[in-house]
């Protein structure tokens, strides 16, 4: 192993493909598209990734229907005409060109889908597995803005799940049509698929309600959908979230869930956690660990990776949120909490973060105490500060961690 530890050393998933080190780009929406499509400044951004000495590099997340986006900025691949083909080929090829794989995340924004994003008109409501309001706090004001900004969502009938299924095999054979290497379902952060698995927004009685196994059966048909219309080196993977507020303290609902994607052959899991209720996902960055055990557990997750790790000890897991540094990184791998290391806002920052920061294929040797970076936290603007609504200023708090690492993506299609 070479000094630069493990993080460095290749990896094979059980689909056969190979990542030549564990550092994966996590996903992040890009915002850099026009009416859902790419064009070329998301050419430009990924082929500035592809230089980094990624083990992969996963998309932001492109949406399955193009009448539900997330933002009006995100990327759908619903219709494919060849200008579209063209763009996404470019886009993969950019990833793969020092060997990195290629991940498109797939997703359904779901209840989170906000006004004017996607193309479904004024008067269609949001889908979601019940029809449970988000909740960004109890006063009337915010109520009232959660109301016009994201309304009450529809109980998706078992025809619109099957639509979304299909949806979601469409968009991954257009990702192998184009080149890419696998896709990640995008199960966590609140999204559609997130809420099918939790019981406070999934209150169904149906096929897909009411047990932890029954809440997982969209994503098991939507992997089995996907099995049917691409080849079996194709990589098919989760994003979920760890059994963080959307479940009851000490609840083991999620662990049966993981059984249930693992039982399905999932080629790795990606753990994270967090909503736009909730953002823990984006929690601000605490300066590098001072003692050596806070630094060893840097990871926001990790806890939760290491009980999937007792259950499952051949799986592929992924860990993404908090890594900053290689000895971080390094422990959260010697300890079997994961076996990929998912980064995402350092990307933003430092796109070629593999070599400049942990040292791979670098020119000259970092040391372990070199080997991090110190991430500023986004401070967040007066005015959010002094809200009267508390509830409602820890989102958008963590919307302003987003926006600004947004702009960061932004900054690199112009550079
Ligand atoms: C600008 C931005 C956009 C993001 N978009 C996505 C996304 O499309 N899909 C996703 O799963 N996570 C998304 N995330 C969350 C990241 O993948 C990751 O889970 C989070 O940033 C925590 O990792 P970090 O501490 O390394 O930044 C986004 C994060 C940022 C900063």
């Amino acid at each position: 192993m070479s000094e630069i530890g493990e993080v460095a050393t290749s990896l094979t998933l059980p689909s056969g493909l190979v990542l030549p080190n564990r550092l994966v780009k996590a996903a992040m929406a890009e915002s850099l598209a026009k009416n859902g499509r790419a064009g070329p400044e998301l050419v430009k951004v990924y082929e500035k990734w592809g230089q980094g000495e990624w083990g992969a590099i996963m998309t932001g997340n492109v949406m399955v229907d193009e009448r539900y986006m997330g933002s009006p900025q995100d990327t759908t691949v619903q219709s494919k005409n060849s200008v579209e083909i063209d763009t996404w080929q470019r886009i993969a090829r950019g990833i793969k060109a020092k060997g990195a794989l290629a991940l498109m995340q797939i997703n359904h924004p779901g209840r989170q889908s906000r006004a004017g994003a996607g193309s479904r008109g004024f008067l269609q409501k949001n889908l979601a597995p019940s029809a449970v309001s988000l909740n960004f706090g109890t006063g009337v004001v915010v109520k009232t803005l959660v109301k016009v900004l994201f309304g009450t969502p529809a109980e998706m009938s078992t025809i619109q799940i099957q639509t979304l299924i299909n949806q979601f095999a469409d968009a991954a054979k257009f990702a192998q049509q184009v080149g890419f290497d696998g896709v990640t379902i995008h199960a966590a952060h609140g999204y559609l698929l997130s809420d099918f698995l939790s019981p406070k927004t999934n209150t169904r009685t149906d096929a897909y309600g009411g047990t932890p196994e029954k809440r997982a059966r969209v994503i098991v048909e939507i992997i089995e959908a996907i099995r049917e219309v691409v080849s079996t080196n194709f990589s098919i993977s989760v994003k979920m979230n760890s059994s963080d507020q959307q479940y009851d303290a000490g609840s083991d609902a999620v662990l049966k869930q993981v059984d249930v994607l693992v039982s399905h052959g999932v080629d790795f899991l990606e753990i994270s956690g967090g909503s736009y209720e909730n953002p823990r996902m984006m929690r601000g960055d605490e300066v590098p660990a001072k003692s050596e055990r806070t630094q060893k557990r840097e990871a926001f997750f990790l806890d939760f990776a290491l009980a999937v790790r007792e259950r499952h000890p051949d799986l592929h897991l992924m860990l993404t949120g908090g890594f900053r540094t290689r000895t971080g990184m390094n422990s959260a791998l010697q300890t079997k909490g994961c076996d990929m290391i998912g980064i995402g806002r350092p990307a933003a920052t430092v796109p070629d973060f593999p070599r400049s920061v942990i040292g791979i294929g670098a020119k000259r040797d970092i040391s372990d105490a070199e080997a991090g970076l110190q991430m500023q936290k986004v401070e967040t603007p007066w005015l959010l500060k002094h809200l009267p609504f508390p509830e409602l200023q820890r989102v958008l708090v963590g919307g302003a961690e987003t926006m600004h690492y947004g702009q960061k993506i932004g900054e690199m299609a112009k550079a």
